[in-house]
């Protein structure tokens, strides 16, 4: 008897790549997704890498639906839940700040209200660094100040309080919120990755996009940042280190009740600049690019400080800039026909 696990937004890019680390790890994924940002066939796919006899589970619908979660709830013995489904972009948020905190803070709360009617109490919230806003100093600890600067932010900030409060008003909640840094990459089998509609914003889809074309470039935004080579730097951390962090997240719960907050980075930073010369060493062509503007709102740099999660769970990143770069690559090809039979 494997363990279920549900996992809300498992068919979105974080999600589908924790389906497959979950079957790795002898769980059962029971997947929720409205499919707002993804398609089905992603747990096609991701059934496919861990070589399942059995499609994966799957409920196309709403995590707001309380009477959808309830007869999930009613239909399968349920250990735990990971929960991703959620809206993601931070621009999107300032313009449309209602239905951020609708699906965001709103999905969560019918989320935990269904799990307290079910009695399940073990639970996984993807929380960002984005709840650090504009971190002073680097690596960044837990404990650092928490100031998000977005709607989107303020919607994971809302979330984490939520689960803490539940905590501390039942001692039967298990809970670990999980502050992603910046997640890229894709799984090596090429087989699954980030889908981007539209316009890519995050800085690995737009190197996809951009060593896949042509006619495109990259704009730096901003050379004259006080970091070593002028540009911004980040905590890139491989899509399948966050996917295997979860296990060990889950794990973790095992050794008490509460609720716990995590960094999940690698530890180190890395500049725009060096991951334009890491993908271009994997996609074996000069990626076109040139310095514009400051984005606003970007801050100088930051990264993560990992020791916390490493000591308690004993995760830590193993894939590097290179596997990113190069896995985002394979899975930008896997999409090319596909995206020319659309054009
Ligand atoms: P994603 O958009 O690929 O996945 C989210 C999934 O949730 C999608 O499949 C979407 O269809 C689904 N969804 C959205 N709202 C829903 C709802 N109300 N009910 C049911 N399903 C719903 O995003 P991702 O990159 O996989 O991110 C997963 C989670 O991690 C999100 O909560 C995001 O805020 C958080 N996060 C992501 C990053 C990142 O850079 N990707 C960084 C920090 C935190
Ligand atoms: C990285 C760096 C850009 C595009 C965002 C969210 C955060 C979290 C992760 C969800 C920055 C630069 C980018 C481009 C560029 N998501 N860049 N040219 O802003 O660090 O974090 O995603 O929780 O909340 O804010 O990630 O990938 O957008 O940018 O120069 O065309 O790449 O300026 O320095 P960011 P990003």
């Amino acid at each position: 008897m494997t363990l279920n696990i549900l996992v809300t937004g498992g068919a979105g890019f974080i999600g589908s790549h924790t389906c497959v680390a979950l079957v790795e790890a002898g769980f059962t994924p029971l997947v929720v997704d409205n499919l707002c940002n993804a398609d089905a066939d992603a747990l096609v796919r991701a059934a496919e890498v861990t070589r399942s006899r059995q499609p994966l589970v799957f409920w196309r619908g709403d995590v707001r639906d309380g009477a959808l979660l309830d007869r999930i709830f009613a239909t399968y013995p349920v250990h735990a839940v990971v929960h991703f489904a959620g809206l993601k972009s931070v621009g999107e948020s300032v313009a449309q700040p209602i239905g951020y905190y609708d699906c965001n803070v709103q999905g969560s709360l019918s989320l935990v209200s269904a799990m307290q009617r079910a009695g399940v109490h073990r639970l996984i919230f993807s929380s960002s660094a984005t709840v650090y806003g504009q971190p002073e100093r680097s690596p960044v600890c837990e404990t650092a100040a928490l100031q998000p600067c977005s709607p989107y932010g303020q919607s994971k900030l809302f979330v984490e309080r939520l689960l803490t409060d539940l905590a501390h008003a039942d001692a039967r909640w298990r809970i670990a919120s999980l502050r992603y840094f910046n997640p890229a990459g894709a799984h090596p089998s090429g087989l699954l990755g980030e889908r981007t509609s539209g316009t890519p914003n995050n800085l690995v889809p737009v190197l996809c996009k951009v060593a896949s074309s042509a006619s495109e470039k990259l704009t730096v935004h901003g050379g004259d940042y006080p970091t070593p080579d002028g540009t911004c730097v980040r905590d890139y951390v491989h899509v399948m280190d966050v996917a295997e962090g979860h296990i060990a997240a889950l794990r973790h719960l095992e050794a008490g009740a509460g609720a716990s907050t995590f960094n999940l980075g690698v530890g180190r930073g890395t500049s725009v600049l060096e991951l334009v010369r890491a993908f271009a060493s994997a996609c074996g062509m000069e990626v076109r690019h040139a310095i514009g503007p400051r984005r606003a709102g970007d801050a100088a740099a930051y990264w993560a400080d990992v020791e916390r999660m490493r000591t308690a769970t004993g995760w830590i990143a193993r894939r590097t800039i290179a596997d990113i770069c190069g896995d985002a690559w394979r899975w930008q090809q896997s999409q090319q026909p596909a995206l020319a039979a659309a054009a």
